[in-house]
C-alpha cells in the first residue's frame, strides 16, 4: 500500500470552506479531521489526503488521485441510514479532500477491542445493519472492497454507518481496478489476493471476518506478515466459531463458514441472505435457553389482543409463518429510513418509537408496529428502539400471503383499525400542540403589552440606581 508521511502532517486552519477543528484520525491515504460547515451549520468530517507532490511517480500520483476521487464519485450515489454520507470533495493545494457526515461514535475496531467477545445479540445487530448497507451499495453496483472493523463506525444512537468507499469498485468497464494495491490482508477475500474481480460476495467475507472477531475476540487466522496471511486465507481453514467459545450455537459456526467459504458457490451471495440465517439462529438460541416449546408459542400467540377475533385455525396459520426475537434495552429493532417488509406484535416489554432524536410514542406488551412496511414497500418512518428486554413476534409479508385468505382478511382489518387509532391519537396530538402554541402566543404578547406599560417605573428605578 502506498504510504506518504501522512503523520508528519500539520493540520490545516481551514479546508475550503471548512474550518479544521479537531484530528479525528490518520490512515493509509491521509487524515481525518473534525471541521465546521459555517454554510450548513454542522459539523463534517474531511478525509485530507497526503501531499501528492511528495509521490515522484506520475502514474501513481495520478493513481492516488483517481482512487480518492472514486471515493467521491461512488460515495456520493449512496444515501443510506448505514452508509457515511458524502457532502463534497475538491482540492487543495497538492492536497485532495473529502468532506463526509462526521459520525459521533467509535470504530469498531475500538468497540471490538473493549468488548470482544461481544455478545451474540450485539453481534447480530452489527452484522446485521451491514448486511442492509452491503445489500444497498451493491445493488447499485458499487463494492466496498475494505471492509474493516476501522472502516464501521458504530454511532452514539447504534447505527452502524460504513465508512471509506475509497477503494470502491464501481462496476464500469473502463474502470481500471487497484486490485492488490489496497485493502487489509486479515480482512481480504481469497478472490481479492488472487487478484480476481472483486464482487459483493467479497464484502460478505471480509464481513465473515468481521463478524469472527467480534464473536471470538481473534482473527480467523494467526496474525503476522503479509504473505503469511495471504498463503493462510488461501489454504487453511478457520477454526469453527464454537471451538473458540463453547457457548454460541453450532448453526451460528455454520453461518460464520459459510461466509468465509473460499469457493464464492458455497459462499453466501447476498447480505439478505446471511441477514435471515442470523435471525432464525439468534430466536431458534433465545427458545432453546428459555426452554419455551412450540406448544408455549402458540399460547403466547393467542393471549395476544391483537388475534382476539381470530379463529383458531386462523392462529394456527400464522404460529406456522410467524419468527419470534428477543432483544435487549436499548437495541434498535427497526432503523428509520431502512426498508423492511415486518410487521410485530410485543409479546414482552416496551419499546420507544423516535423520529431523530424525538420521542414520538412508547408501545407495550399487545400493541404492533409495522404494518406500513408490509402494506408498501417504502422506508421506514421512525426508529423503533427496546425500552426494556424485549420478546416479539413478527410476520413479513411474504409469509402473511402464505396463510389463508380469511386470515389475511383478519390482518388487514386489524391493520385498517390500528392506522386510523393513530390517525385519531396524531390529530389529537396535532390539536394539542396548536393550542399550546395558541396559549404561549397570548402569554407572550399580555406580557409584551404589561412591559410597553411599565417603562416610566424602570426609568424611575435606574435614576434611583443612579
Ligand atoms: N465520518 C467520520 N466521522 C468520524 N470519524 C471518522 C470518520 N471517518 C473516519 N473517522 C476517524 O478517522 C480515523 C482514520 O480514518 P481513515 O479512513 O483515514 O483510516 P483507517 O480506516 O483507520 O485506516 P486505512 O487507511 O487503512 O483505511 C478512523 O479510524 C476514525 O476514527
Ligand atoms: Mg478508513
Amino acid at each position: 500500500m502506498l504510504r506518504i508521511n501522512s503523520k508528519q502532517q500539520k493540520a490545516p486552519k481551514r479546508i475550503g470552506r471548512y474550518s479544521i477543528l479537531e484530528t479525528l484520525g490518520r490512515g493509509a491515504s491521509g487524515t481525518v479531521y473534525k471541521a465546521y460547515d459555517p454554510f450548513v451549520q454542522r459539523h463534517v468530517a474531511i478525509k485530507y489526503s497526503s501531499d501528492l507532490s511528495q509521490i515522484e511517480d506520475r502514474q501513481a500520483r495520478d493513481r492516488v488521485l483517481r482512487s480518492f476521487f472514486r471515493e467521491a464519485y461512488a460515495a456520493g450515489n449512496l444515501h443510506h441510514p448505514n452508509i457515511v454520507s458524502l457532502y463534497d470533495a475538491g482540492m487543495q493545494g497538492s492536497h485532495s479532500y473529502i468532506v463526509m457526515e462526521f459520525v459521533e461514535g467509535v470504530t469498531l475496531k475500538s468497540y471490538a477491542k473493549e468488548a470482544a467477545p461481544v455478545d451474540l445479540a450485539s453481534v447480530i445487530n452489527i452484522v446485521t445493519q451491514c448486511c442492509k448497507a452491503l445489500d444497498y451499495a451493491h445493488e447499485k453496483g458499487v463494492i466496498h472492497r475494505d471492509i474493516k472493523p476501522s472502516n464501521m463506525l458504530i454511532a452514539s444512537d447504534g447505527h452502524i454507518k460504513l465508512a471509506d468507499f475509497s477503494i470502491a469498485n464501481v462496476s464500469r468497464s473502463d474502470d481500471t481496478q487497484i486490485i492488490g494495491l489496497t485493502g487489509s490482508p486479515m480482512y481480504m477475500s481469497p478472490e481479492v489476493i488472487r487478484e480476481e474481480v472483486a464482487g459483493p460476495q467479497s464484502d460478505i467475507y471480509s464481513l465473515g471476518v468481521v463478524m469472527y472477531e467480534l464473536l471470538t475476540g481473534e482473527t480467523p487466522f494467526s496474525p503476522g506478515n503479509m504473505h503469511s496471511v495471504m498463503y493462510q486465507i488461501l489454504n487453511h481453514e478457520a477454526k469453527p466459531v464454537t471451538r473458540l467459545r463453547l457457548d454460541l450455537p453450532e448453526r451460528l459456526s455454520e453461518i460464520v463458514s459459510k461466509c468465509l467459504s473460499k469457493s464464492l458457490s458455497q459462499r453466501y451471495q447476498y447480505g439478505y441472505e446471511l441477514e435471515r440465517d442470523l435471525e432464525v439462529c439468534v430466536s431458534a438460541q433465545y427458545f432453546q435457553e428459555e426452554k419455551i416449546g412450540d406448544r408455549e408459542k402458540r399460547k403466547m400467540l393467542s393471549k395476544l389482543a391483537f388475534f382476539a377475533g381470530f379463529h383458531e385455525e386462523e392462529v394456527d396459520g400464522v404460529h406456522k409463518v410467524c419468527q419470534w426475537y428477543n432483544y435487549h434495552a436499548g437495541q434498535a429493532i427497526v432503523n428509520e429510513g431502512s426498508t423492511d417488509d415486518g410487521f410485530y406484535i410485543l409479546a414482552l416489554g416496551s419499546v420507544d418509537i423516535r423520529k431523530g432524536t424525538i420521542l414520538l410514542d412508547t408501545l407495550n406488551a399487545g400493541e404492533c408496529f409495522g404494518e406500513m412496511g408490509v402494506l408498501n414497500d417504502v422506508p421506514r418512518s421512525a426508529s423503533v428502539v427496546a425500552k426494556s428486554f424485549i420478546l416479539l413476534m413478527k410476520i413479513t409479508a411474504e409469509a402473511l400471503e402464505s396463510t389463508s385468505a380469511s386470515c389475511q382478511m383478519q390482518f388487514y382489518k386489524k391493520f385498517a383499525q390500528t392506522l386510523s387509532q393513530r390517525l385519531v391519537s396524531s390529530n389529537e396530538r396535532c390539536i394539542e400542540s396548536t393550542l399550546n402554541q395558541d396559549k404561549v402566543k397570548k402569554q407572550t404578547n399580555s406580557k409584551a403589552a404589561n412591559d410597553k406599560k411599565k417603562p416610566r417605573t424602570i426609568k424611575k428605578q435606574q435614576v434611583k440606581d443612579e
